[in-house]
């Protein structure tokens, strides 16, 4: 049985995505920063005869990183695959010219060291070979005309694809492929309503990645089961 680790799972894309290697046997380990909250999802998937293990983790917290890495370790197994998931999207990302330095801070503290950190402090328990996925946004692409909204957001996403081309090259040799997924424009609490994609669909190529994709995939950056420009 494969293990997949998922971070911010407890609601959002984060969570289907558990939900869907659950349904095809992954052992998961669901993964967020609020007990409360990763108790419910855990309900919420044993409903569907999903049993999934819990992992409390701050991605923005270096020490709870590290906590929960030592947590893991205590079930002496490897890990399979770890998909970076956990973002924030701040109401006050307006503009880097005028905002606070704190948006683009906190931003990048999650979004991109955030899914740095989770990566290096497990990687004494992948297995080879291994996938990470580094859920990502078209927002942070250097090649669509910038939408003029979120800048810090979207700054964050760039960097979350540099860093996965950096760790994809880095990790070759350890047989761990890295790739970053747009996951569309999808109906979440950060998606918001309007969003066309429900979250099944936004789930969809992050499973793929993570469960089926060619493992002579790596560096790459996918929409749909497709590599886009960065
Ligand atoms: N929805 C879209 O249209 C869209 C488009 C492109 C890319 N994405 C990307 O897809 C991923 C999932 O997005 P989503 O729409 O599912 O977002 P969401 O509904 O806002 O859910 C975000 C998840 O991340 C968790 N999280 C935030 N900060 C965290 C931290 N410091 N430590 C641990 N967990 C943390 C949240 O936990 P709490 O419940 O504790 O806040 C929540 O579980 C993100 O990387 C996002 O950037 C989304």
């Amino acid at each position: 049985m494969q293990t997949a680790l998922i971070t911010g799972a407890n609601r959002g894309i984060g969570f289907e995505i558990a939900r869907q290697l659950g349904h095809r046997g992954f052992s998961v380990f669901l993964s967020a920063r609020n007990e409360g909250r990763l108790e419910a999802a855990l309900e919420h998937l044993a409903k569907e005869g999903i049993t999934a293990e819990p992992l409390l983790m701050d991605v923005s917290d270096k020490a709870s990183i590290l906590e929960a890495a030592k947590q893991f370790g205590r079930y002496g197994i490897g890990l399979d695959v770890l998909v970076n998931n956990a973002a924030i999207l701040l109401r006050s990302d307006n503009s880097l010219s005028r905002g606070h330095d704190d948006v683009l801070e906190q931003t990048i503290n999650t979004n991109c060291y955030g899914a740095l950190r989770v990566s290096k402090a497990f990687l004494t328990y992948f297995n080879t070979p291994a996938r990470i996925v580094m859920l990502s946004s078209g927002g942070g692409s250097m090649t669509d005309p910038v939408g003029g909204w979120a800048p810090a957001y979207c700054v964050s996403k760039t960097l979350v694809n540099s860093i996965t081309r950096q760790l994809a090259y880095e990790l070759h040799s350890r047989g761990i492929v890295v790739n970053a997924v747009c996951p569309g424009w999808v109906r979440t609490d950060m998606g918001g309503a309007g969003a066309r994609r429900p979250v099944e669909k936004g789930a969809e190529t992050p499973v793929w990645l993570a469960a089926e994709a060619p493992l002579s995939l790596s560096g790459k950056f996918f929409r749909d089961k497709k590599v886009i420009d960065w």
